[in-house]
């Protein structure tokens, strides 16, 4: 297919490029990820295995802090503080989602910004708004790389966002105003996504509702961006139908192998310049 965006390959250029900066350092201490859970998900499990196979592949240093899903909020506040401290970690991710007794602003606001490797704390999310960041969220990082790859145009692009996350939806409509798109952000009780995204030039799906996007939404000028990760019978499918769609538009992401390996290159190119801040200045 020659309209597909192959987020499997830019991730291993990426990743492949991560692992000879490593490779490459002397007389230092490597650059270390702690990766917390709290709980036995089993989407977490899953995201997180992938997450230390890319960290091992690259030759960082990884933790995996796995806490009882009964972990109180208080216990799990130390946990970060002793963190925080920790001289030899460069960055913390505590994966979402956290059982219903502990609040995750609370948790995203106490990892130093120093260490904020996911970039959802209240003071990295400030930056990114600013367009001052030293690091960006993960997967919208990771969707504006892929863009740029293909050399699809964002400034001045009608570009329509489905999803109000604070993940995804959020920092990404600020990530792409800051590079002069108009961006649209559709939600749930938006009265007719379809008007909004079929006048659109990019449309980037971060809804988490499978065969959402379909054929009515699309032309054959547009790029689509396929964020979902949803489980239909089993299989693992995005939001876009999209057997319907390839056919008909300029540029398409797969769901796997779009935005979900963008995402862990981006969250690890996000540790290592955490390092280069937190150990080489
Ligand atoms: N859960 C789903 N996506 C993410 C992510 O990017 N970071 C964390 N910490 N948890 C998640």
């Amino acid at each position: 297919m020659q309209n597909l965006i192959n987020g499997k390959e830019l991730s291993k250029i990426l990743l492949d490029n991560l692992k000879v900066k490593i490779m490459n350092i002397k007389n230092n201490r490597l650059p270390k990820i702690v990766v917390v859970q709290v709980g036995d998900n089993p989407s977490s499990n899953k995201y997180i295995q992938h997450k230390i196979k890319s960290i091992e592949n690259i030759g960082m240093l990884h933790d995996h802090l796995k806490l009882d899903g009964r972990t109180s909020q208080e216990e799990l506040l130390k946990h970060i503080d002793f963190l925080n401290k920790d001289e030899t970690v460069d960055g913390i991710i505590v994966q979402l989602p956290l059982p219903k007794h502990i609040d995750v602003f609370t948790i995203n606001s106490r990892i130093s910004p120093k260490k904020d490797a996911d970039g959802f704390s209240p003071c990295t999310i400030g930056d990114v708004v600013l367009g001052n960041s030293i690091i960006y969220p993960a997967t919208p990082l990771g969707i504006i790389k892929l863009l740029e790859w293909k050399n699809i145009k964002i400034a001045g692009a009608n570009i329509v966002v489905i999803g109000k996350s604070n993940i995804v939806g959020k920092p990404l409509a600020n990530m792409l105003l800051n590079k002069s798109a108009t961006v649209t952000i559709c939600h749930k009780q938006t009265k007719d996504v379809k008007k909004f995204a079929k006048e659109s030039d990019i449309l980037i799906s971060a809804a988490g509702c499978a065969n959402l996007v379909t054929k009515e939404f699309v032309h054959e000028n547009m790029t689509i961006i396929d964020v979902g990760a949803n489980f239909v019978n089993g299989k693992y499918c995005g939001d876009v139908d999209f057997e319907s769609v390839k056919d008909i538009v300029k540029w398409i992401t797969p769901v796997p192998g779009g935005v979900g390996p963008m995402t862990i290159a981006c969250l690890l190119e996000n540790v290592y310049n955490l390092y280069l801040q937190n150990c080489l200045k």
